[in-house]
């Protein structure tokens, strides 16, 4: 049903066996067994991951890498630099290859139906992990483990619904809002958009007077928050849809003289070790946690799909949420 075209950029897609990359013991060979079938070698993956643009997804690959090596699976691994065109590239070289099955985290939601009808005419079936597609044909995947983003948003909203009267910095009845989304047509972003907005709905004080992208890097934040504080006069809340904008944003703030956490309140979500980092110190309010370390469950998904087991179609990840006298009681403990 989706009938864009897209053209390959030459030269951004990097591929390679975790040989290569140093992270696998295997070498990267001709790319591992045939279309479909495990057939007793050791079963090769292709990924294709989103970028490097967060401390979460740097976490997210760690966690992928480490276990991949860790049950013996070849993994082919990419990194398309957050363009969709690098990630249908590299999809396409792993149908190329062979390989025994290919997951990958869509950059944005629509335009992967040809693709993925490729890799279902090869039969290569295709686990989607942390975010989804958004197309009508669910037989071209095998399932898809990952966050519930709209929760994650209605969360994020809740928190703010509770604590209106702190949040209403200037006590003059409203709450203004500033977000920061995720990278434009991404899921994260249109999903916490979403339930933010579902969950502020019925408290009339909360208001987001401005949204943009800040493409979930730090230095995206940081700029799109530097231009809402010319723009906008009275800022009471930062809304950000990932710990690496929200720490940009308070870079922006701290050198406009304000104070983060207290002169403009910060929710964000991912719960990474930087932003817990910053709860703890008073410079964020609330994280609504987005679990990054999805290898184990992914690894076991990959093992069950080419062995021709049945998987649930869906795996929510479990997820919590943490505010500044929580943040620092388990921060010694974060791994990430
Ligand atoms: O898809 C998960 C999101 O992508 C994370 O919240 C964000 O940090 C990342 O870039």
């Amino acid at each position: 049903m989706f009938t864009k075209v897209f053209t390959a950029t030459a030269g951004f897609v990097l591929v390679c066996g975790l040989a290569a990359c140093g992270s696998s013991d295997k070498s990267d060979g001709d790319g591992g067994g045939s279309a479909g079938g495990g057939g007793g070698d050791a079963i090769t993956m292709g990924f294709a991951q989103v970028g490097a643009e967060s401390g979460w997804r740097t976490a997210n690959t760690k966690s992928i890498q480490e276990t991949a090596k860790k049950d013996g699976i070849d993994l082919k691994f990419s990194d398309a630099q957050q363009k969709q065109e690098n990630q249908i590239k590299a999809i396409r070289s792993y149908i190329q290859q062979k390989v025994d099955v290919i997951a990958f985290s869509p950059v944005v939601e629509t335009g992967w139906d040809a693709v993925l009808q490729e890799a279902k005419r090869a039969k290569i079936p295709v686990i989607l992990t942390d975010r989804s597609v958004d197309s009508k044909d669910d037989t071209l995947y095998a399932t898809f483990l990952g966050s519930d983003f709209i929760e994650e948003g209605k969360k994020a909203g809740q928190w703010l619904v509770d604590n209106a009267a702190d949040a209403d910095v200037d006590k003059n009845g409203s709450i203004n809002v500033v977000e920061l989304q995720g990278t434009t047509g991404a899921a994260p972003a249109i999903d916490r958009k979403e339930g933010f907005a579902d969950a502020t709905s019925g408290d009339d004080s909360i208001k987001v007077v401005a949204s943009q992208t800040g493409d979930f890097t730090r230095d995206g934040g940081k700029k799109v928050m530097e231009s809402f504080l010319k723009s906008q006069k009275d800022i009471d809340v930062v809304y950000a849809h990932n710990d690496d904008m929200g720490l940009g944003a308070i870079e922006a703030i701290e050198a406009a003289g304000k104070k983060p956490g207290v002169d403009i309140k910060i929710i964000t979500v991912d719960a990474v070790k930087d932003g817990m980092t910053a709860l703890s110190e008073g410079k964020i309010n609330y994280i609504v946690e987005c679990n990054p370390l999805l290898g184990p469950q992914l690894m076991d998904l990959a093992k069950k799909v080419v062995a021709g087991e049945e998987v649930p179609k869906r795996v929510v990840t479990e997820e919590s949420a943490f505010d500044q006298e929580q943040a620092t009681a388990v921060l010694a403990d974060r791994k990430y």
